[in-house]
């Protein structure tokens, strides 16, 4: 079975998938930890984001054993895997690992949680359940502010409200897997939920779409 989370940055959608996940003894992927491996091996390299044969040789190359490198939650990481993900041959360099996982989850678990941007449009269009969350701009930056002081990285809200605008233009505008609900997806605004609340509401879209009697 495999369930696909889309949403904006900071929405609260990898909270929640990880939660959703070890409740359901489902295998969980975050897959904008890719293209941030990805644009930190492009910038460990002194090259440029944007530079489409640097940052489709990273994806080509890259060691799926590092998704869990601390140093790829940063905020300017996130800002350079933006570039990197409009960058059409790192996206289909990053495909195949994607679809494999969500097809033969590993550790023999009997489904997958997937969370990105594009998982319900492009990398899994037949999964079991589509959820597009949302949430208000202010909240996201609240909640990445709190992401980054549990982490003890710095963060300064200005900064953190212009990153997070400027990755949404570039996620929804790009020609490439653009950001946004699949026809079929069910939608859940977080804005006014924590994540207990977020978990029940997205348990209610399970419930309701007969996925607890299959698993
Ligand atoms: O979810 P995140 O903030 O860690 O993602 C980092 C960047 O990666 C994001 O700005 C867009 C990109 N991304 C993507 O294009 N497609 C995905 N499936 C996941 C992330």
């Amino acid at each position: 079975m495999i369930i696909a989370i889309d949403g904006p940055s900071a929405s609260g959608k990898g909270t929640l998938a990880r939660r959703l996940a070890s409740h359901l003894g489902f295998a969980y992927l975050d897959t904008g930890s890719l293209y941030r491996a990805v644009a930190l091996e492009v910038l460990e390299a002194d090259a440029d984001p944007r530079d489409a044969g640097a940052a489709a040789l990273a994806a080509r190359n890259l060691d799926f054993r590092t998704l869990d490198d601390p140093r790829l939650r940063a905020e300017k990481i996130g800002e350079a895997a933006s570039l990197v993900a409009a960058i059409p041959k790192v996206r289909s360099e990053l495909l195949a690992f994607q679809r494999n996982f969500a097809k033969t989850p590993p550790g023999g678990l009997k489904g997958a949680i997937i969370d990105g941007r594009d998982i319900g449009t492009v990398v899994c269009p037949d999964a079991d359940l589509k959820i597009f969350i949302t949430a208000s701009p202010a909240v996201r930056v609240k909640r990445r502010i709190l992401e980054l002081e549990e982490r003890g990285l710095p963060a300064d809200p200005e900064a953190i409200l212009s990153s997070v605008r400027l990755r949404d233009t570039r996620d929804e505008a790009r020609k490439i897997s653009p950001l946004r609900p699949a026809q079929d997806a069910h939608l859940l605004d977080t804005t006014n939920l924590d994540i207990d609340s977020a978990f029940k509401k997205a348990c209610m879209i399970l419930e309701a779409a007969g996925l607890f009697g299959k698993i």
